[in-house]
């Protein structure tokens, strides 16, 4: 196929090299963006004078017309193309013929594909936004139904401190809001339309590149013409905001796979988020949640190709840089097929109770609480901690828990032990009496779920 570019050279390159060249199979992703954009440009070049009104209209319509085709199926990307912006610069020329030259002028691919990229990453942050909020609220309701359920909290995944299960999943929420917040807040920096910087160093003709940039919904302009056909920073951003994203889906389902295991039992997955094996009859494997922590490392991968291939490139573009869609494409369709599944695997699984309750009463996790009855007693803290540890200690020995443990063996530790000890060191009032501000208290998660509600609702 005679390229458009030929002139400078014949034009003629070998099928080898077209086909190494060609982005067409991975950035036709982008052709509404591509449609978008030509059209914002072709009014801003009528606007100004550059073509004339009728050329602009036929321009616009037929470019209209070029979107809604390949929409309704009845236009296909060629596969031959070099990439979308050629595929459908070449098809309005098609259509039109010389009127539909003049679309490219004052702009280069360079800037084009700057502008494209910008479109189609806030259209789909935009998703991955509403994406989150819907997880969110996924937990926030498992966690409004689960405000009772008493399970052992961890650290060095030794058993630790009693907690519900519905503080557990609300410390999940609070961190894909914060994912929501970067997500945000990398979206405002982006919003800045490239489009205009032509090449690298501008264009002689009398262009208004913020008519462009309001058509289009950005906050501005870019405000160097080498920078904005330079700058990838946002798909670092939002690739580093995605990574993010994809560890904490992964942490939490690193739990699932815990929990839905023999040796934890806290809940029971449904069958339509579980599979089997093909030889153990009895194997209910947490499939979706292991993938989802397998492909955490494509999203990291792809964060670490886009700033590799950046990190050597002088000013200004280079075709390295069309290396960078594939990544960010990876990213944005792994985030959002992870949260596809994530929401529903956790709206159907079934927390089981007494199962947590059950794991409270081995491991001593009521001590902490033990040591604070006495601290209350006026025995300085270190001191306690010392007496309950030795206390521990014991029990150990003698296979028993702290509840089992006399009222007369305590009093050999310490005086002001007394009957209500039991009481006091009871799973519902460790979690009755934490009052700090976020801790698992029962009021405390009341206020948590407020506070991610309201989170919501904004
Ligand atoms: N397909 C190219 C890319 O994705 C478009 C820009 C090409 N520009 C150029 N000067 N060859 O980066």
């Amino acid at each position: 196929m005679a390229k458009m570019w030929a002139g400078r050279t014949s034009g003629e390159t070998s099928k080898i090299a077209d086909d190494f060249n060609s982005s067409i199979s991975f950035d036709k992703k982008m052709y509404k963006q591509d449609v978008c954009g030509s059209i914002a440009h072709a009014s801003m070049l009528a606007y100004k004078g550059i073509i004339s009104k009728e050329e602009s209209e036929l321009i616009i319509d037929t470019l209209t017309e070029i979107l809604s085709d390949v929409e309704l199926g009845k236009l296909e990307i060629a596969s031959d193309a070099e990439d979308i912006h050629m595929f459908i610069e070449s098809e309005l020329t098609n259509r039109i013929g010389d009127v539909g030259k003049k679309l490219h002028t004052a702009r280069s691919r360079n800037d084009q594909v700057a502008l494209d990229l910008r479109l189609y990453m806030r259209d789909e942050t935009a998703v991955i936004v509403e994406k989150l909020k819907e997880l969110i609220l996924v937990i926030v309701e498992k966690a409004e139904e689960n405000q009772d359920a008493i399970m052992p909290g961890y650290t060095h995944l030794q058993r630790a401190q009693p907690i519900t299960f519905a503080h557990h999943l609300l410390a999940y929420a609070m961190m894909f809001m914060r994912d929501i917040d970067r997500l945000n807040d990398a979206s405002k920096r982006m919003n800045y339309s490239p489009l205009g910087s032509c090449a690298m160093s501008g264009t002689t003709y009398p262009t208004d590149r913020d008519y462009v940039a309001k058509k289009l919904g950005f906050d501005g302009v870019t405000m160097n013409s080498i920078d904005g056909v330079s700058d990838r920073d946002y798909c670092i951003e939002l690739l580093s905001a995605f990574s993010v994203i994809m560890m904490h889906l992964s942490r939490f389902s690193e739990e699932i796979i815990l929990w839905q295991s023999w040796e934890f039992k806290f809940i029971e997955l449904d069958d339509a988020f579980s599979t089997g094996s093909s030889i153990m009859p009895q194997k209910k494997n947490p499939d979706m949640a292991e993938l989802v922590r397998g492909k955490t490392g494509r999203v990291y991968g792809d964060l670490i190709a886009t700033l590799t291939m950046l990190k050597g490139l002088p000013l200004a573009y280079n075709k390295d840089m069309q290396e960078d869609k594939e990544a960010i494409f990876d990213g944005v369709e792994t985030v959002i097929k992870c949260l596809d599944v994530f929401a529903p695997m956790i709206k159907t699984l079934k927390p089981l109770k007494e199962n947590m309750y059950k794991a409270c009463t081995q491991g001593f996790i009521n001590a902490t609480d033990l040591a604070d009855y006495l601290a209350k007693k006026g025995v300085p803290f270190r001191s306690a901690y010392k007496i309950v540890g030795t206390i521990v200690g014991e029990c150990v020995k003698k296979g028993i828990t702290l509840e089992e443990y006399s009222l007369e063996d305590y009093k050999k530790y310490s005086a002001v032990f007394e009957e209500d000890l039991y009481q006091e060191i009871s799973m519902e009032t460790c979690i009755k009496k934490r009052i700090s501000k976020g801790s698992t208290g029962y009021s405390s998660v009341k206020e948590q779920l407020e506070y991610v509600k309201e989170f919501l609702n904004e």
